[in-house]
């Protein structure tokens, strides 16, 4: 898969794209475009137009069997690069919370550059009644310039250099140590793990709250310079493995450097997003993260993450910061607020339902303490000194009273052996259960019913859904329901394996789900969409139905079926057709052939032999001895 600058060979392709998502391709010639390939074929687009000062994105667009795979978003990026500093207009009613979260707002008239108007887009007007999303590149919305603001803050704190809890000229332990024993260390933490691995960054001990086991493999969710990590490698023991994972390039060569100088042969670190773990599915027994993941700006995908990662049974450890009541406007809008743990805090019920909708279970606050905002030495109020002429002295005391350090505590669950594994299937609008019915069935709908059958005799609970007969079950779904609200109906089919999305727009095949449901992968099916043509010719020819026959015959040829395998089908229905007159013209014949009578005389008492054509079994034998 491939992102290039589009070409004028492109458009015929680009507008039978636009065309299957009933988006117009009126005035594409005036915009620059991008375009997603594979294999050759054009699956994406997205075209620009730009004023002096206003980048207006349009036609976005993937392909239905393409979507959920991150296109949309690889080519948004390719315009919003070429965007530079302009403010980016984008006009949508289908895909409006998808742009949100990739840092668009709804904007007014009053808000968008005039230059705008003039575009093909807009065509001199708002009232298309169409909402309109802005992304102003720099405001504190835009996530990747958050995250190159977090980047550069932790940055410069791990190059800071020394320990923050070497021995101050007093001979007392300074600065970050304090607020480490503030927030759940214990003096001999503070000792046992390399200088320099504590930057004084945390607001908990999460590894104290693991209860790590020697052998165990612990992930670290923004492991900094490695105290935690540290810390639990001494836990786990040499039979046991920590992976450290950090977005922050300066962070993660501290804590190598430090592993390799203390000889930590059970510690690596890897550079990462929290949001994206390089980490294989279901291999870790515990994750810990202090005090990172409030600095994600998708906290949603770093829990799913987490799940992903986890063995079944395995537990999730947190220290983090979360909110009891929102922030004042001014810290929320703020960066250094964001980069300092604050302004990207939840609210603390959002923090975990957000951990629930993941799919944990047993989610539990195991601590819950004020966080020591007051300390001089905490991170947040140097920040907070700096931010001072921003915030007035009322908010700085709006969010210590807003703001608390919490422990929690999570499980991914492990599925009970008798628990079947189950599937729920979201179908786009279809006038039955199984859309397997009327006068064209689509043989895809066909294949995944069969394949839906054969899961049930596998033991898999199976539950259908859809769109047009049980909206509800797609309203009360979380998952579902975001799918829907960002991607319209092509999010459809949706498929879940016990709670998790699996695939989104398109009809996934028998050896997918088994892999996913752990089933033994069937033989290949020998029920191929050729085969299914012949046997409906063959239906074709038992019903007399002539329109039957001519669809299905244009549809074999075009699946390439050979007109010998057709005569063929035509020949077996034929004889299957004719099987039952033959019989009956045969029992007929038996029974109004001369040696009827006889057989009827026999019936009824008389015992005399019947020596008549050889064509009854009471003719005669060979041997000369009569079979009645
Ligand atoms: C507040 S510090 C905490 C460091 C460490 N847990 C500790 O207690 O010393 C936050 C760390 O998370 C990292 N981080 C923040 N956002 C991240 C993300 N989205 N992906 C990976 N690392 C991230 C930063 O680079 C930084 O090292």
């Amino acid at each position: 898969m491939s992102i290039r600058k589009r070409t004028p060979e492109d458009f015929s392709a680009i507008a039978r794209l636009l065309e299957s998502v009933r988006l117009p391709a009126k005035g594409l010639d005036r915009t620059e475009g991008w375009v997603s390939e594979q294999d050759g074929r054009i699956v994406g687009h997205v075209a620009m137009e730009v004023t002096p000062d206003a980048a207006v994105i349009r036609s976005l667009v993937v392909e239905v069997t393409r979507q959920g795979q991150g296109l949309g978003g690889q080519l948004l990026d390719a315009a919003q690069a070429q965007a530079g500093s302009r403010i980016q207009v984008l006009k949508t009613d289908s895909i409006g919370p998808w742009v949100q979260r990739r840092g668009y707002q709804p904007a007014t008239l009053a808000e968008i550059p005039a230059s705008v108007l003039g575009t093909t887009q807009f065509e001199g007007s708002l009232c298309s009644g169409y909402p309109v999303f802005m992304r102003t590149p720099g405001s504190v919305q835009d996530p990747e310039i958050i995250k190159s603001a977090v980047r550069q803050r932790y940055g410069a704190l791990a190059g800071g250099g020394g320990s923050c809890c070497a021995p101050a000229a007093s001979g007392s332990r300074s600065g970050c140590c304090d607020s480490s024993l503030a927030v759940g260390y214990q003096p001999e933490d503070l000792a046992a793990v390399p200088d320099g691995a504590n930057l004084g960054l945390g607001c908990g001990n999460p590894v104290a709250l693991a209860s790590l086991k020697a052998g165990e493999v612990v992930l670290d969710l923004g492991s900094g310079a490695g105290f935690d990590a540290f810390l639990a490698a001494q836990r786990v023991g040499a039979g046991g493995r920590v992976i450290g994972v950090d977005m922050t390039p300066e962070m993660l060569a501290k804590a190598r450097e430090l592993a390799a100088r203390h000889g930590y042969a059970n510690v690596e670190f890897r550079q990462g997003d929290i949001e994206q773990l390089p980490v294989e599915d279901g291999t870790v027994d515990a994750i810990i993260s202090n005090c990172v993941i409030n600095l994600s700006t998708d906290k949603a995908r770093v829990f799913r993450e987490s799940f992903r990662v986890l063995k079944p049974g395995g537990r999730l450890m947190v220290s983090d910061l979360v909110l009891l009541k929102p922030l004042p406007p001014a810290m929320r809008g703020n960066m250094d607020a964001y980069a300092a743990c604050l302004a990207g805090a939840l609210l603390k019920e959002d923090y975990l339902g957000t951990i629930q909708t993941a799919g944990f279970q047993q989610v539990e606050v195991v601590g819950e303490s004020r966080y020591p905002f007051g300390d001089p030495t905490s991170d947040q109020v140097a920040t907070a000194r700096k931010i001072e002429a921003a915030i007035t002295a009322a908010d700085l005391k709006a969010a210590s009273e807003a703001v608390v350090s919490v422990k929690i505590s999570a499980l991914k669950p492990v599925p009970a052996e008798d628990t079947p594994r189950r599937i729920r299937v979201f179908d786009p609008a279809m006038c039955c259960s199984t859309g397997v019915c009327g006068p064209s069935v689509d043989p895809k709908l066909v294949r995944f019913s069969a394949d839906l059958e054969w899961l049930k005799t596998q033991g898999v609970a199976v539950e259908r859904c859809n769109l047009a007969q049980q909206p509800m079950a797609f309203a009360q779904d979380p998952e579902v329901r975001a799918a829907l609200e960002a991607q319209g109906e092509a999010a459809l089919p949706l498929i879940k394996v016990d709670g998790r999305v699996k695939s989104q727009g398109s009809y996934p095949i028998r050896a997918q789900l088994a892999a996913w449901l752990g089933v033994a992968e069937p033989a290949p099916s020998l029920y191929t969409e050729a085969v299914q043509e012949l046997v409906a010719l063959g239906a074709a020819i038992a019903a007399n139905c002539e329109p039957c026959f001519k669809f299905h015959y244009d549809k074999a040829r075009r699946l390439g079926v050979s007109k010998e395998d057709m005569l063929s089908a035509v020949r077996t229905a034929q004889a299957v057709k004719e099987t039952p007159a033959k019989a009956v013209l045969g029992l007929a014949e038996r029974y109004l052939e001369p040696s009827s009578g006889e057989r009827r005389f026999r019936a009824t008492g008389n015992k005399r032999l019947a020596t008549g054509s050889a064509k009854t079994c009471c003719g005669g034998s060979d041997s000369g001895t009569p079979c009645c």
